[in-house]
């Protein structure tokens, strides 16, 4: 299989985790090129349910080498806590990890200006955040005076003094802006970096040389998607997004590897839609349907636990997505969820006074505005959850596939019909690559 990117055509959550888990045997390497720890990642196998938030939700097969790439945005901390999770249960990543010496470093002054600048912005105008410090980091990487590289910890003999440096002067932009300091601790801030270093030194390396060799040297590589299309910050619903590059354009970005030589583009979407934070969702569905979706869906953050906002799947928002990433297959999950709906819809267009527009508008307001045109199919009543093979689906349920596919402009290769790595059905040439999931060693 030639190296292979799973990414989100949503606003995230999409289940992008239990794709990667699904595919992962059959690739050298893992790798996560943008986002940081306001990534969930699920992955479910058997009874054991697994979170992963800044490591590949791959790191979990020993078979593939773990990357987290120049352009993710690292909690040591969080990552520190997350291998010790892992360590707990029996999984030990050691010298599988690997994190690029370019990725820059969240550290807690972020984490707080992300809580201060969300609690100053009036309503309307907070984004919701996952308060992980996200944003600010990625503005540090950009502002580059302030900012803090994995590089550093290695090489940098005075980064304790700029890490005073930095402090201070974040706490008299704190102080100027927001009247507070956040309890900014330069000491705590100073011990975290003392940690990651002494905990992360021997993981750090350069990834980008890693990744060329392995592409010269024919190996397969995986690039896992965090957040989603929508939440890009170029091409998302802006100012409502992320900060990073969250398709497969990303990958030149925050891998250091050219998007060229990936060949295959699985985006991962959900058979209706969800969306957490706020910001325009055309399809919304603020009604006891949106309810009922979020209920049979557990549409709860797997980050911060907020409810999801639930919708219709929304075609004109996917094939947006879907052109930007140059989407070859789509993975769509949780089919099962929309089992005993008597009749689920799909947004073909948007009406926006009385003009129909099939683009996404680039202003929220215009967005806001969108009435949705739904297309009504019928429904089935049949659980879904044991099925694996997609003829075996009742016919209403492979309609809604074949309309899914045909709006989009794309084949779903996969179909998910419950949380599990084994509630999958796969199609087309993804089923050489995922062989036999009842037979896969669990994790
Ligand atoms: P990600 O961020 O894209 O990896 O997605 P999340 O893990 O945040 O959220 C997806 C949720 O849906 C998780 O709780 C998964 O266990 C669950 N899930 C994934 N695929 C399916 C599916 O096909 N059916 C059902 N019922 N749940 C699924
Ligand atoms: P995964 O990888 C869902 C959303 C937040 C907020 C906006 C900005 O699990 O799909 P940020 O903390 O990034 O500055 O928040 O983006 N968001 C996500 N929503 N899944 C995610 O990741 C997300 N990552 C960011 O809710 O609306
Ligand atoms: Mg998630």
């Amino acid at each position: 299989m030639g190296h292979t990117c799973v990414f989100g055509l949503g606003w995230g959550d999409e289940g992008k985790g239990k794709v990667v888990d699904l595919l992962c045997p059959a690739f050298d390497y893992v790798v996560r090129f943008n986002g940081g720890a306001n990534a969930g990642h699920t992955v479910c196998v058997g009874e054991e349910r697994f979170a992963l938030h800044l490591l590949p939700a791959g790191i979990l097969h020993e078979s593939a080498t773990a990357v987290i790439g120049p352009g993710v945005v690292v909690d040591p901390i969080k990552l520190i806590e997350e291998l010790d999770g892992l360590i707990e249960r029996g999984i030990d990543p050691g010298s599988r990890l690997k994190i690029s010496e370019r990725a820059h470093l969240v550290l807690s002054y972020h984490k707080i200006e992300d809580q201060l600048s969300e609690q100053a912005a009036s309503s309307g105008k907070k984004i919701g955040t996952t308060a992980r410090g996200i944003g600010p980091c990625y503005a540090d990487k950009m502002r580059r005076s302030s900012a803090v590289r994995f590089v550093d910890l290695v090489h940098d003999a005075s980064l304790l003094d700029r890490i005073e440096q930095i402090v201070e002067q974040k706490r008299k932009m704190f102080i100027a802006l927001y009247g507070e300091d956040g309890e900014l601790d330069v000491e705590a801030v100073v011990a975290d970096v003392v940690r990651a270093k002494n905990r992360l030194v021997s993981n750090i390396c350069d990834t980008t040389s890693l990744l060329h060799r392995a592409v010269e040297d024919g190996q397969s590589i995986l690039f896992e998607g965090a957040n989603g299309v929508l939440l890009d910050i170029d091409h998302g619903t802006y100012p409502f997004v992320t900060s990073s590059s969250t398709g497969p354009h990303g990958i030149g970005v925050g891998a250091g590897v050219s998007p060229h030589v990936v060949t295959t583009r699985i985006g991962a979407a959900k058979a209706y839609s969800t969306r957490v934070g706020a910001g325009p969702f055309m399809s919304e569905l603020n009604d006891a349907t949106g309810d009922r979706i979020r209920i049979a869906g557990h549409e709860f953050g797997t980050t911060t636990g907020r409810p999801r906002r639930c919708g219709w799947f929304d075609a004109v928002a996917c094939r947006y997505a879907a052109k930007l990433a140059g989407l070859t297959d789509i993975a769509l999950l949780h089919l099962d969820t929309l089992s005993g709906f008597e009749e689920v819809g799909v947004c073909t267009g948007y009406r926006i006074g009385d003009r129909t527009i099939h683009t996404m508008p680039a202003d929220i307001s215009s967005c806001e505005q969108v009435e949705p045109i739904i297309e009504f199919l019928p429904g089935w009543s049949e659980d879904l959850q044991e099925i694996r093979a997609f003829d075996d689906l009742p016919q209403n349920a492979r309609d809604y596939v074949a309309r899914v596919e045909s709006l989009v402009g794309s084949p779903v290769s996969l179909i998910g019909v419950g949380p599990k790595r084994s509630q999958t059905i796969v199609r087309g040439d993804l089923k050489n690559v995922v062989g036999d999931i009842s037979m896969s060693a669990p994790a």
